[in-house]
């Protein structure tokens, strides 16, 4: 045991974790006033960090990598077995350059704006219902539009459906009992229709464009030169067209801070490019989504008098580093301004994990997350009009992923002139 960090005392902290979600790390850390201490979870001895500095080692490949660390049930529900989030080294290299050059400005640029088309298309059907719920609604749109965008035919008949499914892939990502098997049986069933198009596109059955995503994927090939099985590709191509989908959950959380912060509405109306970023990005730092992040500490070292043995699985936490007073002004102020004064660098602002995303595992979507999420932001300020009746807008920082509990109600929307 190490005896310069404290040891969070317990049999096991699995229940802990799972009761306290995202303030589960910082709750200890306020305890402890250590930004580093030692726990079980799982059944396992684990290192819990969190700030700049701890991020900044986390991202370290000769000290940390990424094979063993997930849980086979987060595996199974949100990510795939053996995805590109648990491989390491040049193999991991390759792949992520390959997924960063289907995320480039070119193929952003197309995604944007088959995306503001659908948004059309949707507020235009929304003017003639009492009201609907934004999660719900932008989970199709972005289920339409990354389809189309991937060349991944979906049938008007079959949106409502997929949508779910991709929704509740993310959304089962820290449940136990029949919320797990629901989240396992979504995987199975998008697992099952993607595996089909990658074959058929192979075979040539499917025509799709040389230039489209799920062309691309199909016979992308690795560093052995061969191609994916058909069960590799597909999962990868859902681990494009999945965490698309769930922009979804940031644009519901924008609607939710532009009812929480009216003040902003005008100021955004008014601002430019520059004023609309700023406010996305206090979206992605303010709101909860990825908790914390998981390693294995490839060899023995020794930092801030803690000894990090060979194997040991450390997380890093997310939302603890989001809201670090070391990094942030009143964290829990919603403040867009903030990004003014701050460049946000490369370990303290870590929505969607930190680094070089070229270099490590950090999320190659942040681009199209801050665009397609400017997307949102204009149709709800500018594009429309509507009524946000009562309902429960709370949610819960204890439930991974967190969601305002409404999914958020809109009524009377109307297509401004
Ligand atoms: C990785 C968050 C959107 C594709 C990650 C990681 C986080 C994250 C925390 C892990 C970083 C690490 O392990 O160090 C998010 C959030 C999103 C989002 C909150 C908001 C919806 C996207 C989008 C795409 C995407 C839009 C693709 C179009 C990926 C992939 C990885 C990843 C493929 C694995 C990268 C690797 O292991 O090298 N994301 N992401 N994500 N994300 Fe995202």
């Amino acid at each position: 045991m190490n005896k310069q960090v404290p040891h969070d005392k317990c049999i096991d902290n699995t229940l802990a974790l799972l009761q306290e979600g995202y303030l589960f790390i910082q709750n200890r850390v306020n305890r402890y006033q250590c930004h580093l201490f030692e726990t079980r979870l799982l059944g396992k001895k684990v290192i819990c960090m969190s700030g700049k500095e701890a991020s900044k080692l986390f991202y370290n490949t000769d000290l940390f990598k990424r094979k063993g660390a997930l849980p086979k049930r987060v595996q199974k529900t949100l990510f795939g077995v053996n995805a590109i989030q648990t491989m390491d080294d040049e193999g991991h290299i390759h792949r992520k350059m390959f997924f960063m050059s289907l995320l480039d400005q070119e193929y952003q640029k197309q995604l944007t704006e088959i995306t503001k088309k659908r948004w059309q298309a949707a507020i235009n059907n929304w003017e003639s219902t009492q009201q609907i719920v934004l999660f719900d609604e932008v989970n199709n749109i972005l289920s339409q539009s990354v389809c189309e965008w991937a060349g991944v035919p979906l049938q008007a008949s079959e949106v409502k459906n997929r949508a779910k499914d991709f929704s509740t892939m993310v959304n089962t990502l820290a449940s136990i009992g029949p919320m797990y098997w629901k989240g396992k049986r979504a995987r199975t069933r998008i697992e099952k229709w993607i595996r089909g198009m990658i074959a058929d596109t192979r075979s040539g059955k499917l025509n799709v464009e040389k230039s489209s995503v799920l062309y691309k994927l199909s016979f992308y090939e690795e560093l052995d030169d061969k191609l994916l099985n058909t069960q590799m590709a597909a999962i990868e191509l859902i681990n494009i067209l999945r965490p698309i989908v769930a922009i979804s959950r940031y644009i519901t959380f924008t609607a939710l801070a532009l009812y929480e912060n009216e003040e902003c509405i005008e100021k955004l109306r008014l601002g430019n490019e520059n004023t609309r970023e700023m406010f996305i990005q206090e979206v992605r730092r303010y709101y909860p989504f990825a908790p914390f992040l998981a390693a294995i500490v490839r060899k023995n070292f020794i930092w801030h008098g803690c000894k990090f043995k060979q194997g040991r699985l450390v997380l890093v936490d997310i939302y603890g580093t989001n809201h670090d007073p070391r990094i942030w002004v009143n964290p829990y102020e919603f403040r867009p301004e903030r990004f003014k004064e701050k460049k946000n660098g490369l370990f303290d602002f870590i929505p969607q994990g930190g680094g070089d995303p070229s270099k490590g595992h950090r999320c190659p979507g942040e681009g199209v997350t801050i665009e397609l999420m400017k997307v949102g932001l204009d149709f709800l300020i500018n594009q429309i009009e509507f009524k946000i009746p009562a309902q429960d807008l709370s949610y819960s920082l204890t439930k991974i992923p967190a969601l305002p509990a409404s999914g958020f109600i809109m009524s009377n929307i109307r297509v401004k002139l």
